[in-house]
Order: C-alpha cells, then structure tokens, then sequence
C-alpha cells in the first residue's frame, strides 16, 4: 500500500510537470507570473516563520498511524485559522480540505502525517517529546509543506 501510493505520487509529479511544460509553452506570462507570486509569497519571513513554527510544533509531538489525535488537531486549528474547510475524521484521525469553487478541474494534495516508534537520540530544543516516538521520516516536513501549499492556493484561488 505504501510504495503503490508514493508511485501514485511520483507518476502524478511527473504528469504535473509534463503539463506544465506544455502550459510554459502555450502561455508563459500566465504561468510565470503565477509561479513568481506563489515563489513571493513563499519567501516572506511571515510565511517563512510560520511554516518552520508548525513543523516544529509537529516534529516535538511525535505520534503513531492512527493515534494522531494532537497532530490532527494542530492541522485542524491552523486549516481554521487560514479559513478552510475540512472534513473529519476520515480514517479516525484524518482531514480533508477543499479550497476552490467546486468546479473542474479538481485536483489533490495528500501527506502522512504519522511518526515512527523511533526514539530521538539528538539533543536539541525541539527534540520529541514523546518517548519511543520520532518524526524520523519527513511526514512534520510534509505535513508542513502541505498547510504551506494550502495557504498559498487558499490566498490565490477565485472563490
Ligand atoms: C496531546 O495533547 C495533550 C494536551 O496538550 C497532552 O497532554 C498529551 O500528552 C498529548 N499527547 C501526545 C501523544 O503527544
């Protein structure tokens, strides 16, 4: 199940990226002047802060697949904070947001969000608090990228 769905992903980047080559060709102002945006507005220190403060906050609170009750809240509150709706609980701990008008074309974003029963050696100011249990595999990072590509769609999409 795990490798069939990272080769889903791989093939749905590789896809995007197609697509996006060819929308390069046929409309390079839009494009580029929307990728150029988006870059803006990933690069500010306000956004750049609170990207690094979530996972962070994620990274310190380390938990198993299925009892991601804290992580799940976190992504709950901020996805309040950003003004998008979600669905829950999928899968006991799992949210699903939509951002946009309901109309075609839809697309979708997705990432793990648990940790692994891995005990954090490092000494460091945001070291898991969890005992025996450590975001040793990226899902912090990820789960992070994901609000950020949440906020930044959220800020860019027509209503
Ligand atoms: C979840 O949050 C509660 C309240 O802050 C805390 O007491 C508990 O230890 C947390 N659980 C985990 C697994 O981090």
């Amino acid at each position: 199940m795990g490798w069939l769905v990272t080769l889903t992903l791989i093939l749905c980047t590789c896809h995007a990226e197609a697509a996006a080559e060819e929308d390069r060709s046929r409309q390079p102002e839009r494009l580029s002047s929307l990728t150029e945006e988006l870059l803006r507005i990933a690069r500010e220190p306000d956004f750049l802060g609170w990207l690094r403060s979530v996972r962070r906050r994620i990274h310190e609170n380390p938990e198993l697949a299925f009892q991601e009750f804290n992580t799940s809240q976190l992504v709950r509150s901020e996805l309040d904070s950003l003004g998008i709706q979600y669905t829950w609980p999928v899968a006991e701990t799992g949210v699903v947001g939509s951002i946009g008008s309901g109309s075609q074309p839809w697309f979708g974003l997705r990432a793990d969000m648990d940790a692994l029963p891995i005990q954090e050696m490092v000494e460091w100011e945001h070291k898991s608090k969890n005992k025996g249990r450590m975001h040793a595999c990226g899902h912090d990072a990820h789960v992070a990228m994901l609000l950020g590509a949440a906020k930044l769609l959220k800020l860019k999409m027509p209503i």
